[in-house]
């Protein structure tokens, strides 16, 4: 037999804050259903002006991506059953608004383009031959599914949008560095452009992660030791001042 459950849905129209208000919706929830099941039925027999991106319904595509009751989730994969009473979901915060449940992830797409690209290192020996260890640090940040959970739980973006890139693009820049065959050092460009300084390894991102990467641990942590090392360890200081002098 079904139960209702009651959804708090946000909607509003881009940054017109006269538009913004919750709407209520009694949906009859069977077993098994998720929150993007629920959005559906509001879509199909309540409300059809409700605005929603999903795409796979697998957990897959990372458009679906939401908060709901003030946390990051993606709307196909979380349970309607891991709820008691009211349900709210809302847009990602972190993102500027489209309408209702739709985010622009744009701008921090864009971020992308500024890291620099896997380079090569130039080897005379083909094919390449590495360890499968080394295979699975890269791999592991390469299931990332591009949802922007990670971005939108992380409090040092929301503080300093403009100067920190964001766990995401961290771990990108991370799955290049950590690639057997990459000859390109990215630490400069974390440190000077990427703010990486601004987190401080609260690891929400990594909670949020519908990819279970070990965001913080993986790839934060490590990079953050490789700028250490590379900018403020006083032996590689020295060493880089007499090697200039030559
Ligand atoms: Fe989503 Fe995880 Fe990729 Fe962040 S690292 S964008 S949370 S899949
Ligand atoms: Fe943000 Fe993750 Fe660092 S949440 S502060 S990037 S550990
Ligand atoms: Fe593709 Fe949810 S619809 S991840």
């Amino acid at each position: 037999m079904s139960k209702a459950v009651r959804l708090r849905v946000f909607r509003g129209t881009g940054n017109d804050p006269t538009t913004f208000r919750y709407d209520t919706f009694d949906v009859p929830a069977e077993e098994g259903m998720v929150v993007l099941n629920a959005i559906h039925y509001v879509q199909s027999r309540l409300d059809s002006s409700l605005t929603a991106r999903w795409n796979c319904k697998a957990g897959r595509c990372g458009s679906c991506a939401v908060e709901i009751n003030g946390t990051p989730h993606l709307m196909c994969k979380t349970s309607l059953g891991m709820y008691d009473g009211e349900v709210t979901v809302e847009p990602m915060k972190a993102f500027p608004l489209i309408r209702d449940l739709v985010t622009d992830t744009t701008a921090s797409r864009d971020t992308a383009g500024a890291i620099p690209p896997f380079t090569p290192r130039s080897v005379s020996k083909r094919p390449w031959l590495f360890y499968q260890g080394d295979v699975e640090r890269s791999r592991e940040l390469r299931k990332c599914i591009e949802c922007f959970l990670c971005q939108d739980a992380c409090h040092a973006i929301r503080e300093h949008a403009a100067d920190y890139i964001g766990p995401r693009w961290v771990a990108k820049a991370a799955s290049f560095d950590m690639h057997p065959m990459d000859g390109s050092n990215r630490s400069k460009f974390l440190r000077e452009e990427g703010g990486l300084e601004y987190c401080n390894v609260t690891k929400c991102c990594q909670e949020v992660c519908p990819e279970h990467i070990a965001i913080t641990d993986d790839a934060i942590i490590p990079e953050k030791e490789r700028v250490v090392d590379e900018h403020y360890d006083p032996l590689v200081w020295i060493y880089r001042k007499l090697k200039k002098r030559r």
